[in-house]
């Protein structure tokens, strides 16, 4: 009998189909910002490793900063209430700004970020996100780019995590909840 408890559970993305679609959304973003320099946003910790992973497959002049975010409450659901943890180091008044998240569930956390953001004055804001439960939203945001849509699912890996766990794992997996 399995363990109770939590386990790495099926692979839904593999790494190298994550690569390929990184290498996709920086050539449209690469194209879609020629002529600008993008300042590009990671919002840890989740999306440390798709930041990392993005900027360099970005061929553009560019900068990047972070900022933390937190929600109050259980470990699997968003609450709503978000509080920023750890601000960006700059300002971003007149910058082109990209926020790159790593998934976009009920879509509380970013519409709180963005509305934040936005009175912050940049020239222009967009958000890329490598995951998007489209099931699951609570909340309109637009994102701009998208790796891809999955469905109703808790994820781990590739910066992703549960409980600060499996954030290191190279693929996309299924949590899997042992009873
Ligand atoms: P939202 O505010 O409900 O859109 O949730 C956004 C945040 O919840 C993400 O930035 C993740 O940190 C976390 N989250 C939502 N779904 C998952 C998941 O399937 N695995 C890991 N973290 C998740
Ligand atoms: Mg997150």
């Amino acid at each position: 009998m399995a363990q109770a408890g939590e386990s790495v559970g099926p692979v839904l993305i593999y790494a190298r189909t994550i690569q390929a679609r990184v290498r996709e959304l920086g050539a449209r973003i690469s194209e879609d910002y020629r002529g600008k320099r993008p300042h590009v946003i990671g919002i840890l910790k989740g999306a440390s490793i798709f930041h990392a992973d993005l900027v360099r497959t970005i061929d553009l002049d560019l900068s990047f900063d972070f900022i933390a975010v937190g929600s109050y409450g259980a470990l699997t659901k968003s609450s709503g209430e978000v509080r920023i943890l750890k601000d960006l180091d700059e300002s971003i008044e007149g910058k082109d700004v990209l926020l790159v998240e790593d998934i976009v569930d009920t879509g509380l956390t970013l519409h709180y970020l963005l509305q934040n953001l936005q009175s912050r004055n940049p020239e222009s804001l967009k958000i890329v996100a490598l995951l998007n439960k489209p099931s699951r939203r609570e909340i309109e945001v637009a994102v701009d780019y998208i790796g891809f849509d999955i469905p109703d699912e808790f994820v781990i890996g590739y910066g992703l995590d549960y409980d600060q766990r499996y954030r290191n794992l190279q693929d996309v997996c299924i949590l899997q909840v042992n009873k």
